[in-house]
């Protein structure tokens, strides 16, 4: 059988590693797709750097409507990034019948649902392993692996660079921005550092993440994102000390009321294999109802490693683009007329537990004034340690840090519980509150 005929959008990093490794493991893809994967035109705004990296057979194009337009290609592979160039390169290659394979996490978190519809309309798929934690088959696993489960809730290190800013900052006691420098140096980072380090990118996963485990429409506007840019050494210090690793975490729960979404930093114990997660790596852990916890771990960036997963869409893409529409895996794993509308909880709905760092004048009763509000709010106290006074900078004498473990309790009590706190004359800076979830 002829080869299956692509077209690629796009051969920067992502593109060019996709490109190299469909070639070396081009055997081996055949006797696994049962034909060959053939990219025949590339659209490119470099031409003669495009031209160095593929073969003379290849056309190449710096009009990336050509590729979409092509009526040889059968898949076209998005990997230029961005949201409104590759919005309409998509949509236009779907509306030609063209199924697409994307690695291009913002487009599906902001235009995933008028995608996954147009494609749905026009009987082509949309594949995007390459989206989430890249080098890992989350997706697979969530859509397909898991299938048989009611999945109760996935929490994941979904993004490397931040990773990386945290364990670096932790390990080798570096500022943030030597470290950020680093990450962007090593390639992690996205082009805009902003969003990885103020969450956005770990958000747009995070959303993907959520609809395809608990098969609702992709809601990234309802996911709340906070990044790691306000985390203090400090607080990764004492909650070292307690036990505890902070990373930012790319949380989507399903609860009685709706679904959990939220993005920000948080703690989980040491001694869970996720909080091992260190470097640029990923690690995904999902909780479902029959095979338990179970966790992913590899590498979240990098060109080779979405290549992988790029190469896997266009084999499954290959292997079913013949068969009947219906019996294909849906989209967002649930079929797409029962999707659920279970709604995205704000975030005062949210139950988790609390991390709460105070700093405090060092006097009687101080410690029982804070207990006294927290149990009034029936918070419920987990662990207390107090700094000593004279590891603190400045007046050592006359202020110390509290730093208070709580149990879960819903968000809007606590934050009801911390202005009460934070009204006190004897607690004498903004109140430190990181969310902790114990994975267990
Ligand atoms: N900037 C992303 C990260 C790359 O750091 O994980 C892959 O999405």
């Amino acid at each position: 059988m002829k080869p299956i005929k692509v077209g690629l959008l796009g051969i920067g990093t992502v593109g060019g590693g996709t490109y190299r490794v469909l070639l070396r493991n081009q055997q081996e893809i055949i006797r696994r797709a049962g034909r060959g994967i053939e990219i025949c035109i590339v659209a490119a705004r470099d031409l003669e750097r495009a031209r160095s990296l593929v073969s003379e057979t290849v056309q190449v194009t710096s009009d990336p409507f050509e590729v979409v337009n092509n009526p040889d290609v059968e898949i076209v592979v998005e990997v230029i990034g961005g949201t409104t160039l590759a919005k309409d390169l998509v949509l236009r290659a779907i509306a030609n019948g063209k199924h697409v394979v994307t690695a291009n996490k913002a487009l599906l978190a902001e235009h995933g649902n008028e995608i996954f519809s147009a494609a749905q309309k026009n009987g082509v798929m949309v594949a995007f392993e390459g989206a989430v934690a890249v080098s890992i088959p989350i997706i697979k696993a969530l859509r397909e692996g898991l299938s048989g489960n009611r999945i109760e809730w996935v929490a994941g290190i979904i993004n490397g660079t931040t990773n990386f800013i945290l364990s670096e900052m932790r390990d080798k006691g570096l500022g943030f921005d030597e470290v950020l420098a680093k990450a962007q140096a090593l390639g992690y980072a996205e082009a805009d550092p902003s969003f990885d380090i103020e969450g956005f990118d770990a958000a747009h996963k995070a959303t993907i993440l959520a609809s395809v485990a608990f098969g609702i429409p992709i809601q990234y506007r309802k996911d709340h994102v906070e990044g790691i840019t306000r985390l203090a050494a400090t607080d990764i210090s004492y909650a070292f000390q307690m036990g505890y690793r902070i990373k930012l975490l790319g949380i989507a729960k399903k609860t009685s009321l709706g679904v959990e979404l939220r993005v920000h930093p948080t703690l989980i114990p040491a001694r869970r294999l996720l909080a091992n997660v260190e470097g640029s790596m990923n690690g995904i852990m999902v909780k479902s109802d029959a095979a338990g916890i179970t966790m992913y771990y590899g590498a979240g960036a990098g060109a080779e490693q979405t290549g992988s997963a790029v190469i896997a869409d266009l084999v499954d893409v290959t292997r079913l683009h013949t068969a009947d529409a219906a019996q294909r895996v849906p989209h967002l794993a649930f079929q797409p007329d029962a999707m659920s509308d279970l709604p995205i909880l704000p975030m005062s709905q949210v139950v988790t537990s609390y991390y709460l760092r105070l700093r405090v004048a060092d006097q009687a009763g101080v410690l029982a004034k804070v207990t006294g509000i927290l149990a009034e709010a029936d918070i419920s106290i987990d662990a207390v340690l107090q700094r000593e006074a004279d590891e603190i900078d400045g007046d050592s004498a006359s202020q110390t840090d509290l730093i208070i473990l709580t149990h879960d309790c819903q968000e809007a009590r606590m934050d009801a519980a911390v202005a009460r706190m934070q009204a006190l004359p004897t607690v004498l800076q903004n109140i430190v509150r990181i969310r902790k979830e114990e994975l267990a």
